[in-house]
């Protein structure tokens, strides 16, 4: 960390600018959250709609404590289990917020994050920075200092680079404004470990139902995020079906993109191969993920075949994704002889 680069960082922003930082799970486009006309700014870099709210971050306690009607109980308890981390909380927002920033909502998003350079920047440039993730809209959220460059080269003044991020998927948020604790969004931090600390907590239906009519609360998570150029599939069922499935795909011109894992990158003889990580470690499959979707992109490939990542724990976020990515395109090996 760099003294002077890191002042004039705060700098910016107290300014009402704009800075690109790292954080634990993905890079964030900062501007001060109380602060409608920065908000504003970054709405306008991410070319996002203004409709969909944006995370405040901050660095401590106190400072949650001066942008919201109540800290409940839950929130203390949540945020003594894991903030600083990858933990987004929804609470009654108060006056000092604007509806900018809020987009609209009379509810805040808050998170502390847990990368050392993310909470100097966020003392530094008065304690509340509005982040979305630092992609442009629709594209995979940045993983590294590199991807943020590629969407907002000539958009902003600074981009603060921390190297890879270490876990690779958007924090988990948590809706505490209802009446049971609600997951609007699953990331590291799963169901379970916010059930183990709360006793009660649920996902939210919008989420899991294949009913189309039932909508996700949080406004983000309606949109189709993180798409690739090519058309992706997902393909699910037995690894033997799933591998000669992809690889009857993968044999007819034109180029076709495999995502797979150590377990059967040797196993795929023709097409782009990506190896995305190892099923012995489901981390090193989230945090390579937007950097692979990115990466076929470059290459130009017209359709994309993934394997499946199905499993307790992360399993449930890295799938919300990569459901997301192929507009829920799944097809289900099982049955095929
Ligand atoms: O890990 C993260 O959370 C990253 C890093 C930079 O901190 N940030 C991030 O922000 O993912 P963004 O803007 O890409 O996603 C924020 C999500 C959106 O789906 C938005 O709709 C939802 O949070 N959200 C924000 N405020 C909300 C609110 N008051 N009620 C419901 N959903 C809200
Ligand atoms: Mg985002």
């Amino acid at each position: 960390m760099d003294e002077r680069v890191m002042e004039r960082a705060g700098e910016t922003l107290r300014a009402g600018g704009l800075v690109a930082f790292p954080t634990e799970t993905v890079y964030g486009l900062g501007g001060s959250a109380l602060d409608a006309q920065a908000a504003r700014r970054i709405y306008e870099a991410k070319g996002r709609p203004s409709d969909n709210p944006l995370i405040v971050h901050v660095a401590d306690m106190e400072h949650l404590e001066r942008i919201v009607r109540e800290v409940p109980d839950a929130a203390r308890r949540l945020a003594e289990a894991f903030w600083p981390g990858p933990l987004t909380m929804i609470l009654n927002k108060n006056e000092l917020v604007p509806y900018g920033t809020t987009g609209g909502l009379e509810t805040v998003a808050v998170r502390m994050p847990s990368d050392g350079i993310a909470l100097e920047l966020i003392r530094r440039g008065g304690g509340y920075v509005a982040a979305p993730s630092a992609n442009t809209s629709g594209r995979p959220s940045p993983t590294t200092a590199q991807h943020v460059f590629e969407d907002m080269d000539g958009r902003i003044p600074m981009i603060l680079d921390g190297g890879p991020v270490s876990i690779g998927l958007e924090s988990t948020i948590v809706d505490l404004t209802e009446e049971i604790p609600t997951i609007l969004r699953p990331g590291y931090i799963s169901l379970e470990m916010v059930q183990a600390v709360l006793g009660e907590a649920r996902m939210d239906r919008g989420l899991i139902s294949d009913d189309s009519g039932v909508r996700p609360k949080a406004p983000g998570m309606k949109y189709r995020h993180y798409a690739p150029r090519a058309d992706l599939k997902i393909v699910e069922g037995p690894v033997d079906r799933v591998v000669s499935y992809i690889n009857e795909q993968a044999d007819r011109p034109g180029r076709v993109g495999i995502i797979c894992t150590e377990e059967t990158k040797g196993r795929y003889p023709k097409g782009d191969v990506k190896c995305i990580g190892t099923r012995k470690n489901e981390l090193s499959i989230a945090s390579h993920l937007f950097a692979v979707l990115r990466e076929f992109d470059e290459d130009g490939v017209e359709a994309i075949y993934s394997e499946s990542f199905r499993a307790p724990g992360l399993g449930e976020a890295i799938m919300n994704r990569l459901l997301k990515a192929a507009g829920h395109q799944k097809i289900d090996v099982t049955d095929r002889s």
